[in-house]
């Protein structure tokens, strides 16, 4: 039956992404909430030739609704899990908010969807990067054990959200006008440069993306000793990231049958001309589902390794397709109801 759907930050870009996505799969739904910032209220939104009114997020807005999609950062998140939770929806979480928390699901559906099964009102959509990499590498290692994943990131500054990738243009434009890039929203300027992602550092050196990436792979793929190490980068790329990855598994993996199980696997496709020297690139991802994985290749340096180049639509398969397949998941098995738990938010 068809369910009430409230989107969280609709109108940021894994928002109108979202709202993309609940119509071309056809999503059931029987009434849509489109919730953002004070800021957002009256602006309006099209949904299947209607136009719809964006609100200002409030307590009654998740009043009978029983899936909420969220994708409004982490504080806005905690702000309104509570509220969400005690309304009787289920919230799809795009922030990082409750990801590492133990009682909440970390959820890529081709990867470990019987684990959505117990929620306690909170499921959490992983980091894109995390995503695109877990989908790409998860059927390999199926197979065939990974023992350790290098991975180094290319990242679009739509992973900072639409205000970033308008930046990114501005800043374009005033170099090419012989002007300074002014940068507001990302720290640096990122047109015709690139930086070290620009997530808080921890202790260890490594930035938050990187750790997500650690620790967000584990969890997903069940494996807490799991050895990961990564260097995220932002790259003046508008949309769609590029992974370089470096997989050690504990017995050799012939090229040959990584290229099979690639082109057999949901998520993922096999994309790769050896004559024309072409590969996945992000505008070959971008607006794309599947994350497309080529220039796969036997590590020289390493009798048990693999190298491999992955290009992922980091709003869709990164992020809001990810969510709208785990609400997909929920009604096809029936998991809308939330588990007891003892849970705070
Ligand atoms: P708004 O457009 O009103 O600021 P992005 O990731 O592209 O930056 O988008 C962030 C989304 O989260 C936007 O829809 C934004 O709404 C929304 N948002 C940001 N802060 C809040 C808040 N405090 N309450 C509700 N929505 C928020």
């Amino acid at each position: 039956k068809p369910v009430n759907v409230a989107i969280l930050g609709a109108t940021g870009a894994v928002g109108t992404e979202l709202l993309q996505l609940l119509e071309s799969r056809n999503f059931p739904i029987n009434t849509l909430k489109l919730l953002a910032s004070p800021r957002s209220a009256g602006t309006t939104l099209k949904f299947k030739g209607e136009t719809l009114k964006v609100e200002a997020v409030e307590a009654k807005a998740f009043q009978d609704v029983d899936i909420v999609l969220a994708s409004a950062g982490g504080s806005t998140s905690k702000a309104w899990a509570q509220t969400i939770v005690e309304s009787g929806a289920v919230m799809v979480d795009n922030s990082s908010a409750f990801r590492m928390n133990p009682e909440v699901p970390l959820i890529v559906p081709e990867i470990n969807p019987e684990a959505a099964a117990n929620h306690p009102g909170i499921i959490a959509n992983p980091n894109c990067t995390t995503i695109l990499m877990a989908v790409a590498i998860y059927p390999l290692h199926q197979v065939q054990p990974i023992e350790r994943i290098v991975v180094s990131t290319y990242q679009s500054a739509s992973g900072a959200g639409a205000r970033a990738m308008e930046e990114v243009k501005i800043q374009s434009q005033a170099i090419l006008n012989g002007e300074d890039p002014k940068a507001e929203i990302l720290p640096y300027p990122l047109a015709f440069n690139l930086f070290p992602h620009n997530s808080p550092l921890t202790d260890a050196g490594y930035c938050e993306e990187e750790m997500k990436m650690v620790n967000e792979t584990r969890k997903i793929f069940g494996e807490a000793n799991l050895k990961i190490t990564a260097t995220c980068v932002r790259v003046p790329v508008l949309r769609a990231h590029s992974e370089a990855i470096n997989l050690e598994f504990k017995q050799p993996f012939s090229v040959a049958q990584a290229r099979e199980i690639i082109a057999q696997s949901p998520g993922v496709q096999l994309l790769e001309d050896w004559q024309k020297n072409y590969f996945p690139m992000p505008i070959d991802a971008s607006g794309k589902d599947d994350v497309l994985v080529g220039r796969i290749r036997q590590d020289i340096s390493c009798n048990n390794g693999l190298e491999l180049w992955i290009c992922g639509d980091q709003i869709r398969k990164g992020a809001a397709l990810n969510a709208v397949q785990v609400a997909e998941l929920l009604i096809k098995e029936s998991w809308l109801n939330k588990k007891p738990s003892t849970l705070k938010v």
